[in-house]
């Protein structure tokens, strides 16, 4: 694996104007989409209802914007995601600013992960100022720009990446397929949903099985923060940047999930966490402003969470002698499916059904 010492060394290319403005540009632009970000939801949000008040003849306009604003939703991830794969160049002065750009990428996730917390604290504030504060705060960062440090990869790196990758098997097998089948099914109604949600949680939230369960998430939060920030400034190929970039909105998203399903809705506020909490949250999920940003926030979660673990698999694969080629079609498959399967599951969470 690249560290940021072997990846600039040899490169002696001078810095042209040009060059530091479009580098500044590339850092800039992320959070500026990030700092947007709320707004595409509102205008979805709007779109929607508008479309709700007017009868079937005048539904088109506000359809085609609510279809444009859950399209603009997913900007900040594209543009993150391109600018992340800027070759990083010899005294890069913006190289230092990439831990802010997949943060940028992770924007769905943390928009949530901040109205989860303003939940938590009772706070009926609109959050969109904070949002709007701490992004400020990070374009202005992101405009000054900082040198990486150097730092060598820390031997265990290998270690830590089979571990991270054994309990990723691990939860797929004990709880993730059952958990994304049990929300797909969704699409066959509410009571199929929620009557198979009670047979699985009779093993997934046996004791020991959920305190190893919940043990193994935070460990892939933990060992994959770590992860990150080791690989962040290796810009590596594309699928690698895709997998350090997934796994950054992945751990956004598992922080807002795991703390609204553990601390604000069962233990704050006693709530039974089952599909209606999730979908229709006393008003429905696009019954208000804060709702609606769940929309772009489910598929988010499943299209990273799917990808990353293509990505993962991908590297597994080729370590076992598997051909690049075959191996990255069956990743780039994976990945379709996936925006598939999360505009399935979404669908069925806004009342599409099936039969
Ligand atoms: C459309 C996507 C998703 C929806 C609607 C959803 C919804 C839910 C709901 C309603 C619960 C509470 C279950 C219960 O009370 O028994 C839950 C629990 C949980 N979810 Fe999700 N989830 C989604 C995706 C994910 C993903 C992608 C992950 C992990 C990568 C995940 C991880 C978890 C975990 C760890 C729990 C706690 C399980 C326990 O009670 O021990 N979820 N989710």
């Amino acid at each position: 694996m690249t560290d940021i010492a072997d990846l600039i060394e040899g490169q002696t290319e001078s810095y042209q104007t040009g060059t530091l403005i479009s580098a500044r540009i590339a850092s800039v632009l992320p959070p500026l989409m990030a700092l947007c970000y709320p707004w595409s939801v509102w205008c979805f949000y709007n779109s929607i209802s508008i479309m709700r008040e007017v009868d079937s003849r005048e539904k088109i306009v506000p359809l085609i914007a609510a279809t444009i604003s859950i399209i603009l939703t997913a900007v900040p991830s594209l543009i993150s995601y391109l600018m992340l794969l800027r070759p990083v160049e010899r005294h890069d002065q913006f190289a230092g600013m990439r831990w802010i750009t997949y943060l940028a990428f992770a924007a769905p996730a943390l928009f949530t992960l901040e109205r989860v917390v303003f939940a938590g604290f009772r706070s009926s504030i609109d959050d969109r100022y904070l949002w709007v504060l701490i992004w400020a705060l990070l374009v202005a960062a992101a405009a000054i720009g900082r040198q990486p440090q150097t730092k060598r990869q820390p031997a265990w790196t290998r270690k830590l990446q089979f571990a991270h990758g054994t309990s990723a098997a691990i939860i797929l097998i004990v709880f993730l397929v059952v958990h994304l089948g049990n929300n797909f099914i969704g699409l066959l109604g509410a009571p199929v949903h929620i009557d198979l949600m009670e047979s699985l949680r009779i093993w997934y939230r046996a004791g020991v099985v959920e305190v190893t369960l919940v043990g193994l998430f935070l460990f892939q939060m933990v060992s994959g923060a770590r992860l990150a920030s080791i690989r962040q400034f290796a810009p590596g190929d594309s699928f690698r940047t895709l997998q350090v970039a997934t796994g950054v909105g992945l751990m956004a998203f598992l922080l807002a999930h795991m703390i609204v399903i553990f601390i604000v809705a069962r233990w704050e506020f006693g709530v039974d966490t089952n599909w209606t909490f999730a979908t229709s949250f006393k008003v429905g999920i696009l019954g208000s402003l804060s709702n609606s940003r769940q929309v772009p926030y489910y598929w988010f979660a499943l299209v990273v969470t799917l990808s990353h673990l293509a990505c993962g698999l991908r590297v597994v694969l080729l370590a076992h002698g598997w051909r690049v080629a075959i191996v990255n079609r069956l990743a780039i498959s994976i990945m379709i499916g996936s925006a598939l399967f999360a505009t399935a599951t979404v669908a069925g969470m806004l009342g599409l059904r099936l039969g």
